[in-house]
């Protein structure tokens, strides 16, 4: 891969953006019987409809041929090869090694830690495992940040079922995220996952410390507390030092935000069991088969990629919502701005130079039908174009049909259909004449309630939210970052951009105690620094 303006593709792109970008939707569908069909891309129980992008069969082969220019089928090799593709950290990019089958001996300590979590979850899910005081867990309390929290986060609020063990995700350094949580638990019962790849983040290591204390003040001695803490980590001789026996491991090759597939879904495995996991694992690696194997054109992430950069380098919409139709998903959007925006916010090349076009829009959405009554007004008619993927489970079979199932499915169709065609004028204006209106005041009507459409959208159908499809869909969009990644020439898989913040926190952190005088920084910054420490009393 190298810099894309310099591909053939890009400036014919951009030519096709000027001169065809701006047809209106409703016209690509005019006289094009099969466009439904042939913009729909499907793979492991999932179908990609990207008819509702402003793009025709000449903008299609365009993006086809900048995937070939950029060498994304080669880069996708390297990566299912477990070369080191993360350059700027010389370390290999290997999450598909996480999910893929038992039988290969190259994936050997893989399968080591999986067979040791799935032993330790059978112990707790079956009441083996018990606490301090000899009673079964019912609670587990994963403590982590970042990739250590928002994967098995979505998971399993996705799956979970109000089965027990109940999962709790405590992330926030903010006292009530983890006091909240603790508050309803019964100390005897709860397990803690304290997870960090690094075991170095200042956030979960203060939240772990806390909930030891806890543990400590309901009676289990220090003893005990090997009954209720465990770590995942790749820093064996942090966890040792933290004080807790037992670890299980992962490699510095997993990113934090591609770890859910490792010992960091500890808490899926203990809250879902080991055949929901398993599962979990198989829909992912279904999806990074059809990843490798399918040619670009019928590819599913590939499309996700596409359109995505169709929208954002080519048409300039810089902002990217993604709105589930399912409450159990309402925090995909949050994991997704993690998975898209921590890989792929980046300004500087793989070479190191200054990247010479727009990489990651930004990403944001949330859980529909709710979202409808919130920001959807500016989707429709702001001055801002959005694109958007809606993200549509079919019902459970025993949900399949209700009242409330088909406003569901109703309502996300309604919104793609509603930002594609928007409303015309001409028949607007019959309308209101019908309702009696004339002149100024039909005038006036008419222009606050038109709206132009045109704007675009993928629909992401699930056959099912069960944890295989849940799989493949997590592994459909780790693979649309990767294939950005790789034509927009970035390395998405470090980042540096997080540290400066991270260290500076730790300077403030010693300038808000008491007995200190307070480094220099900036006058903002030391104007609201004496403003807390005033308000604590230093
Ligand atoms: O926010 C930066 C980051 O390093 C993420 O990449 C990572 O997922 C998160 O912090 C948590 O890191 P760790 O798992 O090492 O605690």
């Amino acid at each position: 891969m190298s810099d894309p303006l310099a591909t053939q593709s890009w400036p014919r792109l951009e030519a096709l953006a000027r001169a065809r970008g701006g047809r209106h939707l409703t016209d690509l569908f005019a006289n094009d019987d099969t466009r439904a069909q042939r913009y729909t891309a499907t793979a492991c129980g999932l179908t990609l409809d990207y008819a509702k992008q402003r793009i025709d069969d000449d903008t299609r082969m365009a993006l086809l041929e900048l995937f070939d220019e950029q060498g994304v089928a080669a880069a996708r090799e390297a990566m299912f090869a477990g070369e080191p593709i993360n350059t700027s950290e010389d370390r290999a990019v290997w999450h598909v090694a996480l999910r893929a089958p038992d039988a290969d001996p190259m994936y050997a300590p893989v399968h080591e830690v999986r067979q040791a979590m799935a032993a330790f979850a059978e112990e707790v899910r079956s009441g083996a495992w018990t606490g301090f005081d000899g009673q079964t867990i019912t609670d587990v309390v994963n403590i982590g940040i970042g990739g250590s929290d928002l994967g098995p986060r979505f998971v399993c609020e996705s799956l979970a079922r109000h089965e027990i063990p109940r999962a709790h995700f405590v992330a926030n350094v903010d006292p009530h995220d983890l006091d909240d949580t603790l508050a309803g638990l019964d100390p005897a019962r709860t397990l803690v996952i304290v997870t960090s790849k690094s075991f170095g983040t200042a956030e979960t290591l203060a939240n772990a410390r806390v909930a030891r204390r806890w543990l400590i003040a309901a009676g289990a001695s220090e003893a005990d507390i090997a009954r209720h803490f465990v770590a995942v980590s790749t820093n064996e001789d942090k966890v040792k030092a933290f004080g807790i026996e037992r670890m299980f491991g992962f490699w510095d090759w997993v990113g934090g935000r591609y770890s859910l597939w490792s010992a960091v879904g500890l808490s899926i495995m203990v809250a879902l069991g080991s055949e929901r996991f398993a599962a979990l694992l198989a829909g992912a690696h279904a999806m990074d088969q059809h990843f490798r194997d399918t040619p670009a054109a019928d590819n599913l992430p590939v499309w996700l990629a596409l359109t995505g950069i169709w929208n954002n380098n080519f048409l300039g919409l810089a902002s990217h919502c993604v709105v589930p139709y399912a409450q159990r998903m309402a925090n995909l959007p949050s994991f997704l701005q993690q998975l898209e925006m921590e890989s792929n916010g980046k300004s500087v090349t793989r070479e190191g130079a200054p990247t010479t076009v727009a990489t990651v829009p930004t990403i944001w959405g949330s859980v529909g039908t709710n979202a409808q009554h919130a920001y959807f007004q500016m989707l429709h008619q702001g001055e801002l174009a959005v694109d958007l993927d809606f993200i549509l489970p079919l019902s459970a079979p025993e949900d399949a049909g209700g009242e409330r199932e088909i406003e569901r499915v109703a309502n996300c169709l309604a919104q793609a259909e509603a930002l594609m065609c928007g409303r015309d004028r001409q028949a607007l204006r019959g309308e209101l004449e019908a309702e009696g209106l004339s002149g100024q005041a039909l005038e006036h009507r008419l222009a606050a309630r038109q709206f132009a459409g045109n704007r675009p959208s993928n629909t992401l159908v699930m056959d099912a939210l069960d944890a295989h499809h849940l799989g493949a869909l997590i592994a459909a969009y780790e693979h649309k970052a990767f294939v950005q990644g790789m034509i927009w020439n970035i390395n998405s898989f470090d980042q540096w951009g997080v540290e400066l913040g991270k260290a500076m926190a730790g300077q403030l952190v010693k300038d808000l105690a008491a007995d200190n005088t307070p480094s220099a920084h900036d006058g903002s910054t030391d104007r609201l620094l004496a403003q807390v420490r005033a308000h604590w009393g230093r």
